[in-house]
């Protein structure tokens, strides 16, 4: 074989993954099973049923990513299996895995930080020099970090509280959005983003999170208050129309737009902070600086837009792998 080829498998929340990738970039083969559909209906992810949910899916997942691949197993150059950080039930089931066809195929074994792959996964498909900026954003990830080499990271924000795509999902509950004939399917931040299209993100009056001084001064990011002051709008508005707690509110669309537009704002400028103060510190380049988003919350494109808007104002180039790369997988991993 001309090229090494490596079996990566991602358990680390809710999704069971696994792919095999050569070393120079190609995918050969991919599986991945969802439990979305599950946690939608308990609202939430409750970790020792993503754990059963694992268990029963990822020899399957395996196999269909190495069956895909037309590689036999003994083939494989390494098995690279994420360790942290993540749902400790979650990430035990494909540890445990690894290890046995590890043990089994007698191949080296490769422990991947989840965040790392996630970072680094545009280089599958650009080729960006180090360093860049990454900005993470998912439903359990919020980070802003540079990224000097393969394994290093300068941390340079961080969420203070819940991740957006958390939140959005708390939000779309909230609103009972599964129950709307256009988004019942849907994960909590996309029907978020459906519903906004319809609304006017300027009918309530929100200020954005971190306002104060004292908290000007740093890359981080909160939504937790943000959540909270929708949580009271959506209270008010379900005594004003009289509707019971659980049906859809006439001005969930208007609440939809102001919610994704708030946590836009917040997102562009700590982000616009992030490049301003990596460029002031030499840590950046000055005229081709290049932004990477990815996570589940980066496939929002009014979100994006408001990144482009920081971006071009800044000369820096704006990349976001595909959705299906910017989710969890076991591409990246690989
Ligand atoms: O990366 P991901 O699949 O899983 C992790 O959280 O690691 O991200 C899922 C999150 C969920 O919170 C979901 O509501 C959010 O990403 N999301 C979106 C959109 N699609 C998914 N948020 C905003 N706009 C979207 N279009
Ligand atoms: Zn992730």
């Amino acid at each position: 074989f001309l090229h090494k080829l490596v079996l990566g498998i991602e358990t680390s929340c809710d999704d069971t993954a696994a792919a095999v990738v050569d070393e120079t970039g190609n995918v050969l083969g991919e599986a991945i099973h969802s439990q979305t559909e599950v946690h939608l209906k308990t609202g939430g992810i409750v970790p020792p049923v993503a754990q059963q949910l694992h268990r029963e899916n990822i020899q399957r997942i395996v196999q269909e990513a190495v069956s895909a691949s037309k590689v036999s197993p003994s083939e494989l150059s390494a098995i690279a299996t994420t360790i942290k950080p993540g749902l400790a039930l979650s990430l035990g089931v494909g540890l445990s895995f690894s290890l046995q066809l590890v043990h089994q195929l007698k191949k080296p074994f490769i422990p991947i930080h989840h965040m790392e792959a996630h970072a680094l996964t545009i280089r599958l498909l650009n080729k960006v020099e180090f360093p860049f900026l990454v900005l993470l954003i998912s439903g359990g990830h919020c980070l802003l970090a540079l990224v000097r080499g393969v394994s290093d990271f300068l941390l340079l924000g961080k969420s203070l509280d819940i991740a957006p795509g958390d939140m959005l999902d708390k939000v779309a509950r909230r609103l009972s959005l599964i129950k709307h004939p256009e988004c019942s399917t849907m994960s909590g931040g996309k029907a978020i983003e459906h519903l906004a299209k319809q609304g006017n993100k300027l009918h309530f009056d929100i200020k954005p999170p971190m306002q104060r001084a004292k908290n000007s001064k740093n890359c981080d990011f909160s939504f937790s208050g943000l959540q909270h002051v929708i949580d009271k709008i959506i209270m008010q508005k379900e005594k004003e129309e009289g509707i019971q707690k659980g049906q859809i509110l006439s001005s969930a669309a208007h609440i939809a737009a102001a919610v994704q537009h708030t946590i836009a704002c917040h997102i562009a400028k700590r982000t616009h902070r992030a490049i301003l103060f990596c460029k002031q510190r030499h840590l950046l380049s000055q005229s081709n600086a290049v932004l990477v988003v990815s996570g589940g919350v980066a496939s929002n494109l009014y979100i994006r837009k408001a990144l482009e808007i920081v971006t071009n104002a800044t000369q820096c180039t704006l990349l976001c792998p595909p959705p299906r790369l910017c989710t969890d997988n076991g591409i990246m991993i690989a």
